[in-house]
């Protein structure tokens, strides 16, 4: 069920260049269930700025009733969001939209888990939750370089993770691609989160293999309610056009039109 609290943040700490990882407690956390799903945060008191900002779920902990993201400081509402302190309410919506599948593979299979930068924090909750499930994860997180790198050791805790960047400064230099270029291909299924042209890429390379892609486009309501973020689909016959919020974020490769 959705709901809306002001939750409390019990932690707020710089990660990375710009990176912040956020820890809320309260009762919403009981509510999220699948990986990929994310929360509609009011990152300011007045009206200034109307509109909430999406962000992934990055881990859940249903026993503490606490949840993390991890986010970009870049415009103007994830500034004033970097600015709250340990303590203060956090007025947040959700869990909203459908995640990652957990059941698509079998106990011993492996599977591939894609992150193009702020992109990666929603498949550290999958990864945790298939590795528990039985399932072994590889992955492969993309970023722009050195100085914004974060949650290596913690992925690399959970399976084989190859960390590339544009520049070369860390990890392989260039795309995900690339580095998947080289991979072995030992895995069924891959599970995929970032910019628009990552998954096009994606889709292209592994046109034969299953993928689920997570989709951050622009929202506004969040909950399908204003047709912000609608999107034209491939391959859904009795559907045109998907919205991106409630009928996603995550679909099947192939269905949204990119
Ligand atoms: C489902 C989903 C999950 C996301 N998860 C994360 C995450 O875990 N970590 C993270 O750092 N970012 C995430 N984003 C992107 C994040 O929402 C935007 O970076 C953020 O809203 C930008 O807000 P701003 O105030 O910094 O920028 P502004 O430029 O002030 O934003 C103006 C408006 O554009 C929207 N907007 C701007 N850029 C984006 C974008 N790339 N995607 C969606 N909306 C955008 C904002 O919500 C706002 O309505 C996610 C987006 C979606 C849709
Ligand atoms: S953001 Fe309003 S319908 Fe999706």
């Amino acid at each position: 069920m959705i709901r809306q609290e002001r939750m409390q943040i019990v932690r707020h700490k710089q990660l990375a260049e710009n990176i912040f990882e956020l820890t809320c407690i309260g009762q919403l956390v009981s509510e999220m269930k699948e990986p990929g799903q994310f929360v509609h945060v009011r990152v300011s008191d007045s009206y200034e700025p109307l509109l909430r900002r999406p962000i992934s779920i990055a881990s859940i902990d249903r026993e503490t009733l606490e949840f993390t993201m991890i986010y970009r400081a870049d415009g103007r509402g994830t500034t004033l969001l970097s600015r709250k302190q340990v303590g203060e309410e956090l007025d947040v919506l959700g869990p909203l939209g459908h995640g990652f599948p957990l059941h698509h593979d079998e106990k011993g299979s492996t599977v591939l888990l894609v992150g193009g930068g702020i992109g990666v924090p929603p498949l550290y909750e999958l990864s945790k939750r298939l590795n528990e499930n039985g399932i072994q994860t590889i992955h492969v997180l993309g970023f722009l370089t050195e100085s914004v790198v974060f949650y290596e050791e913690k992925f690399r805790a959970l399976g084989e993770t190859i960390v590339c960047t544009i520049d070369g400064s860390r990890g392989t230099k260039g795309f995900v691609t690339d580095a998947i270029e080289v991979l072995p291909a030992n895995f069924q299924t891959y599970y995929a989160c970032g910019p628009t042209p990552m998954l096009r890429a994606l889709q292209h390379q592994m046109p034969t293999i299953p993928g689920f892609l997570s989709f951050e486009e622009r929202m506004g309501c969040g909950i399908g309610a204003c047709f912000a973020c609608v999107c034209k689909t491939e391959s859904l016959p009795d559907k045109e056009y998907v919205k991106i919020c409630s009928d996603g974020p995550v679909f099947p490769a192939g269905v949204i039109s990119l």
